[in-house]
């Protein structure tokens, strides 16, 4: 006791070096490897995006088509997986079945267990990159009793994804460009964000030398807590029960209660302090899809930014510094795709697990590398003896 700093939740403490993401809280900007998400949601799709997450520069068009070629190759998986689906309960919550598909891959690919080798890892991230839209679509059509629907590889990653989720297998799937193009924005403003929980707990378990597939499925884990990727589930059900503009007042009131256990979900971010720029981009991508499905006078998108401008308005708000974050309209967007909330967390998982395998191989190829191991402050009993039971 006392050689160490108390940090809890880590407040203060930098864990690592990372050239991945940058975060400026204070002004609300986000880089991915020095580009402005902004610019990236808006020139890049989601494979150019992991792609400079994973190798640091964006890719020339011949790299990119290689990249997307090998992305591609491995959307399918093992036949054997629909075995471990039916072991599930129909209506598991998606996130206890992807945590445990997740994990379950390490099972067929023992390469992934050779984290020394550079070979093997590249081909577990890029693995992992393109199984997961399988895995969540096969979460889903699980769920709901319908069949599972095979990768179409002529597709684009998003196109694919969507199809998988909604295809019936009986009839042709036609692919809304202007959905699909919104599902990718989603992915690349979920892709990368620096050391957050579920980054933390990748690089945690990673540290300790355990294979890349178990570690994702660490992470998946963490992701699903509603104070993290929980949360534009968590926000969707909130604007739900909410339920008309004229409840807003009293539902703040409740907020501002701290006996009420009420949040805000949406709003608040450990290093935003500012407007968090992915919700900027989310809130325009919430626009183009109402508008593409006809349905601009979305009842559940007014009651959000009638919200949203009452919150920001209100001094307890303002003075915490407390902005919508990524999660308070993406569940809109995921709604209006037809994806239903529980799959939300899905979502994001798919969109970050590229971002985890980054930092995940950032971490192993750092020859200073450690396993993560916190001390702890001792607040317990001092060392005593053990009393005979009938003396207790
Ligand atoms: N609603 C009401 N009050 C809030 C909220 C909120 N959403 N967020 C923070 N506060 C209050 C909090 O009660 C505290 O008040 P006081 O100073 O009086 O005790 C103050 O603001 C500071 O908050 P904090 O809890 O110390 O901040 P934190 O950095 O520990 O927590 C957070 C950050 C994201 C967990 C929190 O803001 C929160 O729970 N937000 C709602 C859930 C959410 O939207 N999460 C998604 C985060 S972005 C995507 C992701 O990372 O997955």
């Amino acid at each position: 006791t006392g050689k160490f700093t108390y940090d809890p939740g880590f407040m203060s403490t930098a864990a690592c070096n990372s050239s991945i993401t940058y975060i400026d809280g204070d002004k609300g900007e986000l880089l991915y490897r020095g580009y402005p998400i902004e610019q990236l949601a808006v020139n890049c799709d989601f494979l150019e995006t992991c792609y400079l997450l994973l190798h640091g520069e964006l890719p020339t068009a011949a790299q990119k088509e290689e990249f997307v070629g090998t992305v591609t190759q491995h959307t399918m998986v093992h036949e054997q997986m629909n075995f471990f689906f039916r072991g599930f309960r129909r209506d598991a919550h998606p996130m206890a079945v992807l945590t445990g598909s997740v994990g379950a891959l390490s099972a067929f690919y023992h390469d992934s267990l050779d984290i020394s080798n550079p070979v093997h890892r590249d081909v577990s991230a890029i693995r992992m990159i393109a199984k997961l839209p399988t895995l969540v679509a096969m979460a889903y059509k699980y769920n709901i009793g319908q069949p599972f629907v095979y990768p179409r590889n002529d597709l684009s990653y998003s196109a694919n994804f969507m199809r998988m989720m909604f295809a019936n297998p009986c009839e042709e799937y036609k692919v809304n460009e202007v959905l699909v193009r919104a599902l990718d924005r989603i992915l690349i403003l979920h892709a990368d964000h620096e050391q957050n929980a579920s980054t933390s707990t990748v690089r945690l378990a990673g540290s300790s030398g355990a294979n890349p597939f178990a570690c994702i499925a660490a992470g998946i884990a963490c992701l699903w807590g509603p104070a993290h990727g929980g949360a534009n589930e968590a926000a969707l059900t909130m604007l739900e029960s909410i339920g008309s503009v004229e409840k807003i007042p009293e539902f703040i009131k409740q907020v501002k209660d701290k006996n009420s256990g009420v949040k805000l979900m949406g709003f608040g971010h450990r290093v935003y302090k500012n407007y968090d720029p992915r919700a900027k981009l989310m809130r325009e991508t919430c626009y183009e899809v109402l508008n593409e499905l006809g349905l601009h006078d979305d009842p559940l998108f007014k009651l959000a930014m009638e919200l949203e401008k009452i919150a920001l308005e209100d001094d307890y708000f303002v003075s915490r510094k407390l902005y919508p974050n990524v999660d308070f309209y993406s569940g809109i967007v995921q709604r209006a795709l037809g994806i239903p909330t529980s799959m939300f967390t899905c979502i994001f998982a798919m969109a970050r697990t590229v971002g985890w395998i980054a930092q995940w191989n950032e971490m192993i190829s750092d020859p200073e590398q450690k396993i993560g191991r916190p001390r702890q402050l001792f607040v317990g009993s001092e060392k005593r003896d053990v009393p005979a039971i009938d003396k207790r």
